[in-house]
């Protein structure tokens, strides 16, 4: 069991060694990337439409972001906050809240998704403290949902992955999430919607609404429901819930953020949903360094300053090097109008998608906005069959994929239970003339797939 887990640490020779189980098939060495493609050892191309897992907003090499970087490093990598300001986090900070609008007033950066998520909960802890409501504790979750993969973040997440750590976690109460595509029976997407956000309204009755400091949601979801999202009235339902009891509504945006959906936040989408906090990561650091946070309105900082301050932080928070980065990735991502490139081929994507669904009979669902995209793989189209997990779909099509020269990220959460998909998600640079290419190869890549499930009998 342990050497499955671990694999060959003594003897070594890369990173896989620790991670992999033994007798993996070998993966490619990657050797350099440069916008959309990456190379391997042998001088293969790929072409990277997942944006590593959704990272790499910017693209590969962008020749900004590297002098920013090598700039900063010239004048100071590393400095502890408490110690020093520094100019990067201070332009980062600046140019973050203008963007993100009115009421993210105040930035705070860690390193990650995860730690943006445990600091972002644990500032809202503080604040109801401040507040004198310091019953309130309990969180709501929804089911699926990914917030990362620290204890805490795994409480939360709605995803039986990591079933191991259970007796370690603190669970948060679950409701469901409200899925376009496999709503139960008897429900279509809009009467789910509408479900989902009563069952909001149930779980904190249920829990004892002073008790309740916080809903937690993914606005679009990310690796656990490819990129479904619900129907407008529901934000403005889940706000109004949250207002009723007195409870945050946090929005993880740590995939949706940064440009991804098309605009600076997902959250911007719908304006009568505004959360009260949200937290961010991923496409913010674009790859180049590790960089995450949460966002919050003055007057939470404020009253949180008064009550004796906010100290959770971590030793890189805030670093210069880390904030000259996400300065850099920002300033492009406004300065390439790369929101409006990931509307405008986001949409192109999906339909030119939606035309290949009727030519293959896998192809069950194309979803998304923006440039934050999936399409669901089905036996049947009719009933939406899933695939049994022996068939192992997201090893197969890795596989293909890379045979195509094509990146695939290929996803199933909670043991299939919502389906298997794949992440459609490019850089947003991604041209008319990458979608393109993208879509010949990803067209290869299923009709392959597709041939050889004929060929074995899967399909219903
Ligand atoms: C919505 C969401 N929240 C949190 C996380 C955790 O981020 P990280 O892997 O940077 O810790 C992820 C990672 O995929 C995510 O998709």
């Amino acid at each position: 069991m342990a050497e499955k887990l671990i694999g060959d640490l003594v003897k070594g020779g890369g990173l896989q060694h620790f991670w992999l189980p033994k007798g993996s098939p070998q993966i490619p060495r990657i050797e350099r990337a440069e916008g959309m493609y990456v190379w391997d050892q042998a001088g293969r191309s790929y072409m990277d439409c997942t944006s590593g897992p959704v990272v790499v907003n910017v693209g590969h090499a962008n020749p900004r972001v590297l002098a920013a970087m090598r700039e900063q490093a010239e004048k100071v990598c590393y400095a502890y906050p408490s110690g020093f300001e520094n100019e990067a986090n201070t332009e980062l900070s600046n140019l973050l809240t203008d963007q993100a609008g009115e009421g993210f007033d105040r930035a705070f950066f860690v390193s990650s998704g995860s730690e943006a998520m445990e600091k972002c909960l644990e500032f809202a802890r503080l604040h109801a403290l401040a507040v004198g409501q310091g019953d309130r504790y309990k969180l709501i979750s929804r089911h699926p949902s990914y917030h990362g993969s620290t204890l805490g973040a795994m409480g939360l997440n709605g995803d039986s992955l990591n079933t191991a750590m259970t007796p370690m976690l603190r669970p948060s109460i679950k409701i469901p999430a409200p899925l376009s595509y496999r709503y139960p029976d008897g429900f279509d997407r809009d009467s789910y919607a509408l479900h989902c956000a009563q069952c909001l309204d149930q779980a904190i009755q249920q829990a004892g609404p002073e008790t309740v400091l916080a809903y937690i949601m993914e606005p679009v979801m990310g690796l656990t429901g490819g990129a479904q999202y619900a129907p407008d009235f529901y934000y403005t339902m889940v706000r109004e819930i949250c207002d009723r009891h007195g409870v945050l509504l946090i929005y993880d945006e740590v995939i949706s953020g940064a440009g991804r959906t098309g605009r600076f936040m997902a959250s911007h989408w719908w304006p009568t949903g505004r959360p009260d906090l949200m937290t961010f990561a991923k496409g913010i650091g674009g790859g180049y360094y590790p960089l995450g946070g949460f966002l919050a309105p003055d007057h939470m900082v404020e009253e949180v300053v008064r009550a004796g301050g906010f100290h959770l932080g971590h030793t890189y928070k805030a670093s210069p090097l880390g904030c000259a980065v996400g300065l850099a990735v920002l300033q492009e991502l406004i300065d390439q109008d790369l929101m409006h490139r990931a509307r405008v081929e986001g949409q192109y994507l999906r339909d030119r998608l939606n035309v290949l669904k009727s030519s293959l009979v896998i192809l069950g669902d194309v979803r998304g906005i923006g440039q934050l995209n999936a399409i669901e793989l089905v036996a049947d189209q009719t009933s939406k069959t899933r695939f049994p997990a022996t068939l192992d779909v997201q090893g197969e099509l890795k596989k293909l994929g890379m045979a195509e020269g094509l990146l695939i990220y290929a996803r199933r959460s909670s043991g299939g239970e919502f389906g298997d998909w794949l992440m459609m998600t490019p850089p947003l640079i991604a041209t008319r003339n990458d979608i393109d290419v993208l879509v010949e190869r990803l067209e290869k890549v299923l009709r392959a797939f597709q041939d050889k499930l004929t060929a074995r009998g899967f399909l219903v």
